[in-house]
């Protein structure tokens, strides 16, 4: 497994279709209103045809995400700055005007998030004496007391919720990821003018080439997904930087 720590943005510019699935829990929430087009066209960059998306976001109902879309809020100015939720409406309408994405499927767990809260303050409160420690002085202590509160208040009352909406771009999926290394090699095989002379092993476990040859582990999943996957691109080795 890869794990890269970069801009969601920073995808835009990668070859794209190169993952089977995405899972984006909770962050919608922090790249705020004015990104939402371009954080779900770089869902959509990224998936292979066929691919799907599971999303996280706490949702505000459409009609309070117009009305206090330009206010200052406690969340805003001392938990989350720079934060917006939005509506489940706002992302089915952002994702048919930007991308091919279509939301399939929706589950609300708003109810359960309330209990997570309830738990999280219980847990924080009873940690004080940790937290003085840990050098958060009392002041802090109330505030982060103060928003899991408020937060539960606002999931309990059905004011915020959590939604998990799927998207897709209504295709089937014609080359799945999953055994990339056979057709990461068949890729590979006009720049190499024949078979692997290398024992290829892909970062979903498959391999490819002579039993007993050196072993090659692709370094650059996301370029080398996007050959396996997309083949009638044309694909070039990546320059070296
Ligand atoms: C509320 S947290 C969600 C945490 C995550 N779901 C988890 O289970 O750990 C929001 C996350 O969005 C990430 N995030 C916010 N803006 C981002 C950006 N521009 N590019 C990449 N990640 C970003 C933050 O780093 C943070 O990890």
């Amino acid at each position: 497994m890869v794990v890269d720590l970069c801009d969601y943005r920073a995808l835009l510019d990668e070859p794209g279709a190169a993952y089977d699935a995405v899972v984006s829990v909770e962050m919608i929430e922090a790249v705020g209103a004015e990104f939402w087009p371009e954080y779900f066209r770089t869902l959509d960059h990224v998936l292979v045809p066929g691919g799907k998306v599971a999303l996280q976001a706490i949702t505000l109902p459409h009609d309070r995400m117009l009305a206090t879309r330009s206010t200052h809020t406690f969340i805003t100015k001392y938990i989350f700055p720079g934060g917006a939720l939005p509506s489940v409406r706002a992302i089915e309408e952002v994702t048919a005007r930007h991308t091919a994405l279509r939301v399939s499927d929706d589950l609300a767990i708003g109810q359960h998030y309330a209990t997570t809260l309830r738990l999280w303050d219980e847990a924080f409160v009873a940690a004080a004496e940790e937290v003085t420690a840990l050098g958060f002085d009392e002041t802090f202590a109330r505030m982060w007391h103060f928003y899991l509160e408020y937060c539960r208040a606002g999931f309990t009352a059905g004011y915020i919720d959590d939604h998990q909406p799927d998207a897709d771009q209504g295709e089937p999926m014609t080359a799945p990821t999953t055994a990339v290394a056979e057709t990461l090699a068949e890729a590979l095989r006009p720049f190499i003018g024949g078979d692997l002379p290398v024992r290829l092993v892909a970062w979903d476990g498959s391999y490819a080439g002579p039993e007993g040859a050196p072993v090659v582990e692709p370094a650059l999943p996301r370029r080398a997904a996007a050959a396996a996957v997309a083949p009638r691109r044309a694909w070039a080795p990546p320059r070296p930087t």
